[in-house]
């Protein structure tokens, strides 16, 4: 049966959104079915900022970060009277089903959406902060930690020569994925995640304990989230206890939401997009669309929310016993 079927992207861009959107259209497409692209997430639903996507508008696209349908954070959507008129804007087109590509603020977004509308919603899990719950990784995180990665490597040369520690804060809002797995990759020292708060005091015994064991430099990674002092905080407290020459502070930022993402993450999104497609043919509704174990797979979208997905935290003691 034919459909036609609205894609949007929503919250915080992820590397890996485009090769998403370009699956979707592709494989939708193919079936006979018409794409609509909806512009800047659930406030261009709202406004109905509609474009047509077709085989050629997403040619060219899957090498590049970003998300070529824009996307934003919207507050009126959260209100009643926007998620109202976001729901007869897809009435009126007579959209029969909704991919939204995000994170978790857009896979409550699509929950509240699927009470007063009902049409078919799947999720497809785009985020460099990996706190999804029904995938094992997200879309765009391989790439953030990637991007991270390559910072921290380069940044341990200028460590290295001028003996220092180097502080380095990376995204994951109140998750401590990127963190501890840019640690382990990097060889860090230490890692401040959410998820194990570690009083300053304590961090700074850590690298210190580090120099009587002879080591010249460091790197310290936190997680922008780590309760008890964010990067900053951190690389503060260090100075103030031996001295600001020997520590700087990095903060990569947006940095690791740039670029063009790896073929991990462009495989992620691909078979994602195309499964999704699939689910909606055989009238899947209000699930996440995701990879565990290697396979696709259907999780309901409250599930996907309802529990904070952490990393495992005993990683952390690997981290210290490679660290030494
Ligand atoms: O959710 C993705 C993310 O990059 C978080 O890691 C970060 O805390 C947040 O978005 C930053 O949001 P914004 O782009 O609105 O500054």
């Amino acid at each position: 049966m034919s459909k036609r079927i609205a894609l949007l992207c929503s919250g915080g861009d992820a590397p890996g959104m485009n090769a998403a959107v370009r699956a979707v259209v592709r494989t939708a497409i193919g079936r006979g079915w018409e794409v609509l692209g909806i512009e800047r997430g659930y406030k261009g639903l709202i406004e109905q900022a509609f474009c047509m996507l077709t085989l050629r508008s997403v040619s060219g696209i899957i090498h590049r970060g970003g998300t070529v349908l824009k996307t934003s954070r919207s507050r009126r959507f959260r209100t009643p009277e926007g998620l109202e008129v976001a729901a007869e804007t897809l009435r009126s087109r007579g959209i029969d089903a909704l991919i939204a590509i995000g994170g978790n603020g857009t896979a409550r977004g699509a929950i509240e959406l699927g009470r007063i509308w009902p049409g078919q919603i799947l999720l497809l899990p785009g985020t460099i902060d990996n706190d999804l719950n029904g995938t094992d990784y997200t879309i765009g995180y391989d790439t953030a930690v990637n991007v991270a990665l390559e910072a921290i490597d380069r940044l341990r040369d200028t460590a290295e020569s001028l003996e220092r520690t180097f502080v380095v804060e990376v995204m994951g809002r109140d998750s401590g994925f990127n963190a501890l797995d840019v640690a382990l990759a990097a060889g860090a020292e230490l890692v401040l995640v959410p998820e194990a708060p570690m009083p300053l005091q304590q961090a700074y015994e850590a690298i210190r304990t580090a120099h009587e064991r002879g080591k010249t430099s460091c790197i310290v990674v936190v997680a922008e989230g780590h309760p008890l002092g964010d990067g900053r905080a951190v690389a503060e407290y260090f100075a103030q206890q031996d001295g600001p020459e020997n520590y700087r502070l990095c903060v990569l930022g947006h940095i690791q939401r740039g670029g063009p993402p790896t073929a991990r993450d462009r495989l992620l999104a691909t078979r994602l997009g195309g499964y999704a497609v699939e689910a909606l043919a055989e009238g899947a509704t209000g699930m996440l669309v995701g990879e565990i174990h290697g396979r696709c797979q259907l999780t309901p979208l409250h599930e996907a929310v309802q529990v904070k997905k952490s990393p495992q935290i005993e990683l952390l003691q690997l981290l210290a016993a490679t660290a030494l």
